[in-house]
């Protein structure tokens, strides 16, 4: 039975000086483990913001989130152990090698194979002959293989990427986006890619597009056309 994410009429907003400003208002969805989303939409829509909620990260203003896991329905706070976040701007350890940086998360949960399994994950984004590079011994596409690897490492249930491939050339950014689908799929995660490029959101089974608060969803065939 497929793991899912629930979000129930959430509405956010930030309190301004004097200014309210309203992100969402009663927005509904879900995200299904296995099954892969792209979330567009202009600068400034709240996409990150939506991605942080989803995953549980931050608590929406009013609403509800919930995880349905097994048939047994819980608070997003729950997804925590099942999800991996990769964040715009890595936020890897500077002071850690490529190896240490994805085993990080094995060895919280006390895992004993933590350097063999992110040496695995490692050659699996193609960096093998980097492990033991610092962040600022690696290039900006490198340093997100390293975060994609320290993400998928524990094999959770659900990732969460926030323009994964923004700083990237088209090359750089069609492989990295091929390692993350083929990882997700090998794994059954749900997979969230928040991204401006129509190329990578039309790999997606599900395209939404937020713009002006409210939550669309995009036909592929549009997106496709739009892309070419
Ligand atoms: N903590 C906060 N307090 C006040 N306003 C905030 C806060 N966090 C985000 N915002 C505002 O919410 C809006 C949406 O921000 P968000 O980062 O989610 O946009 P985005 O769609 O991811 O944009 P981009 O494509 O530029 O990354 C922005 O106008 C931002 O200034
Ligand atoms: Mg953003």
């Amino acid at each position: 039975m497929s793991s899912y994410i629930e979000l129930k009429n959430i509405s956010h907003s930030f309190q301004l000086n004097q200014e309210k400003v309203t992100l969402f208002d009663e927005l509904n969805l879900s995200i299904v483990q296995g099954q892969s989303y792209a979330i567009t939409g202009p600068s400034g829509a709240g996409k990150s913001s939506l991605l942080m909620l989803m995953s549980g990260l931050e608590q929406p203003t009013t609403g509800q989130g919930l995880y349905v896991k097994a048939g047994q329905s819980a608070s997003l706070d729950a997804l925590r152990a099942d999800i991996g976040f990769i964040f715009q701007q890595f936020h890897l350890l500077a002071e850690l090698t490529a190896l240490n940086n994805v085993a990080l998360p094995l060895k919280l949960r006390g895992d004993k194979q933590a350097l063999e399994k992110a040496r695995t994950w490692l050659t699996k984004v193609g960096l093998s002959h980097r492990i033991n590079h610092k962040p600022s011994e690696l290039s900006g596409g490198e340093q997100q293989r390293v975060a994609i690897a320290r993400a998928l490492v524990f094999e959770p249930s659900f990732i969460f990427a926030d323009e994964p491939t923004g700083n990237l050339d088209q090359t750089s950014a069609t492989e990295i986006a091929d390692i993350l689908f083929a990882c997700c799929q090998e794994n059954n995660a749900g997979l969230v890619v928040v991204t401006h490029s129509d190329i990578l959101a039309n790999r997606a089974q599900h395209i939404f597009s937020l713009a002006d608060g409210q939550y669309s969803q995009q036909s592929k065939q549009a997106l496709q056309v739009a892309a070419c």
